[in-house]
């Protein structure tokens, strides 16, 4: 790489978001894009549970014609709705993710884009009757300005009545001591631990991903880092920007907001 070194010091905001936003990508491709679809518990079941997530919303009754799908990952959601004859355009920084989506997608309406999901404006080529930013991708962005930034442009893009369906996990309460560990997955062949380090802001995500190979096993770590997103505060961000919140039962830990534009 050529150019100057910028000292953190001397770093710009959109300097350090660009280098944060990166650490997210290079921890993906470096050890959670592989092993993304068996954490999940295998394609074939998180699919059909992304599936029952949007039928909880009210979305799978086939009125959506257009929806954005952000930090798609490989496709839960969007191909459960691209059944339902929407077009989607599936957007991700990932591109084995996305070549998994495609695989499993088998020919539905998706049109993929590997790109920081914050552009995804410039991917559009109509305004979406919906946008989804699942699975606590929103917590993946590197600063609150960026989540803020990304509400307000998805609020403008929208077409009249479009909704915008965010899930992300509360770690507004401080975990300590040991439980800060917590065991995601694991089978014969692999064991998945994760160990929350906890900052005032965002939440330091370290993932030991334990394979069992050539007769022993081998540990990878790698960390990336995540906001701490109150739910109160991503609810006034959307009502800020003109969404009205509903409130959809999921899963214990995870939040899930409607917001539908006025
Ligand atoms: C926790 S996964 C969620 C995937 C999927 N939405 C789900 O519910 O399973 C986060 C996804 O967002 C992607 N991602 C994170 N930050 C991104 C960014 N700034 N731009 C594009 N994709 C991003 C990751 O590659 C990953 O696929």
């Amino acid at each position: 790489m050529t150019g100057k070194r910028v000292r953190p010091a001397e770093a710009s905001h959109e300097q350090v978001a660009a280098s944060l936003t990166s650490s997210v990508s290079v921890h993906y491709e470096d050890l959670l894009a592989p092993v993304y679809a068996w954490m999940m518990g295998g394609a074939e079941a998180a699919i059909a549970r992304g599936r029952e997530e949007l039928a909880q919303a009210g979305l799978l009754d086939g009125r959506i014609r257009y929806a954005v799908d952000l930090g798609a990952g490989f496709g839960m959601h969007s191909i459960p709705l691209a059944q339902t004859g929407a077009r989607i355009l599936a957007i991700d920084s990932s591109a084995l993710l996305l070549k998994e989506l495609d695989a499993h997608a088998s020919g539905a309406g998706i049109v993929l884009a590997q790109d920081d999901l914050r552009r995804f404006a410039r991917h559009l080529h109509d305004r979406p009757d919906l946008v989804l930013c699942m699975g606590d991708t929103l917590a993946h962005l590197p600063d609150r300005s960026s989540v803020r930034k990304l509400v307000t442009t998805v609020a403008e893009r929208l077409a009249p009545d479009g909704r915008f369906l965010v899930s992300f996990r509360d770690y507004s309460v401080t975990r300590e001591g040991t439980d800060r560990f917590f065991s995601v997955r694991s089978d014969e062949q692999r064991l998945l631990t994760c160990f929350l380090e906890f900052g005032a802001e965002t939440v330091r995500v370290h993932d030991m991903l334990h394979e069992f190979r050539e007769g022993a096993w081998q540990m990878r770590v790698s960390a990336y880092r995540k906001l701490r997103l109150a739910p109160q505060w991503v609810e006034a961000q959307f009502e800020q920007c003109g969404l009205t919140v509903t409130t959809v039962v999921g899963p214990p830990g995870m939040v899930r907001f409607l917001g539908t534009r006025a």
